[in-house]
């Protein structure tokens, strides 16, 4: 399955899903990096392991239907069917969000729906609860409100700063994001098979 990783930042989950198609745990390709932020680390790490790029500035265009008409395009382009948001920091609007119906999803570092939007672990370090985590859900229009596809806990400590916090949510979504995203993709290949049976 050809994918497209979406990211704004420092591309550390873009990063272990490159390494479990490496080793063979998820059967997918990366066939396009989408980055909104030319500064962003993750453009370096696609070079690295020779993914293609678009890099984009969303105030070069008028508004975000022009963006994502261009995104489109370069989707079509690589033939990519599924869209892999991680740490993408901008909302999906109806372009995209029509043309990749049910096939794009995000990771975020909380237990949704509490701590939506931005600084997930901040917000849940100064609420002071015990327990975190970190989800996978589908996109919708809302800011981290799709379908939860599945979610994993993690602890916070005493003694835990915002930055150990961070540190054992983000361990927990390297491993859990490739292995979502290989049952997922494997999940909607024998959906299509059996549409493609049954239609015989
Ligand atoms: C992750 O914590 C992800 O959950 C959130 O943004 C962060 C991206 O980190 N949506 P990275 O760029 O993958 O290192």
């Amino acid at each position: 399955r050809k994918i497209a990783v979406f990211a704004s930042g420092s591309g550390s989950n873009f990063e272990s899903i490159a390494n479990a198609i490496q080793v063979k745990q998820l059967n997918a390709e990366i066939s396009l990096l989408v980055c909104d932020n030319p500064k962003a680390y993750v453009i370096q790490r696609a070079k690295q392991q020779q993914i293609p790029a678009f890099i984009f500035s969303p105030k070069d265009y008028e508004n975000k239907e022009a963006f994502e008409t261009r995104i489109l395009d370069k989707l079509e382009e690589y033939q990519v069917d599924f869209i892999v948001l991680a740490g993408y920091m901008r909302l999906i609007g109806s372009t995209l969000l029509s043309a990749y119906s049910k096939r794009i999803v995000n990771i975020h570092p909380s237990l949704l729906p509490s701590f939506p939007g931005k600084d997930a672990i901040g917000q849940a370090f100064q609420a002071g609860v015990k327990v975190t985590g970190v989800t996978v859900h589908f996109v919708d229009e809302g800011m981290d409100t799709g379908p939860i596809i599945a979610q994993k806990a993690v602890d916070v400590r005493n003694g835990d700063t915002r930055d150990t916090l961070q540190a054992r949510i983000q361990e927990v979504e390297h491993r859990l994001f490739p292995a979502v995203l290989q049952e997922l993709l494997q999940k909607q290949l024998m959906e299509g098979l059996q549409e493609c049976l049954s239609e015989r």
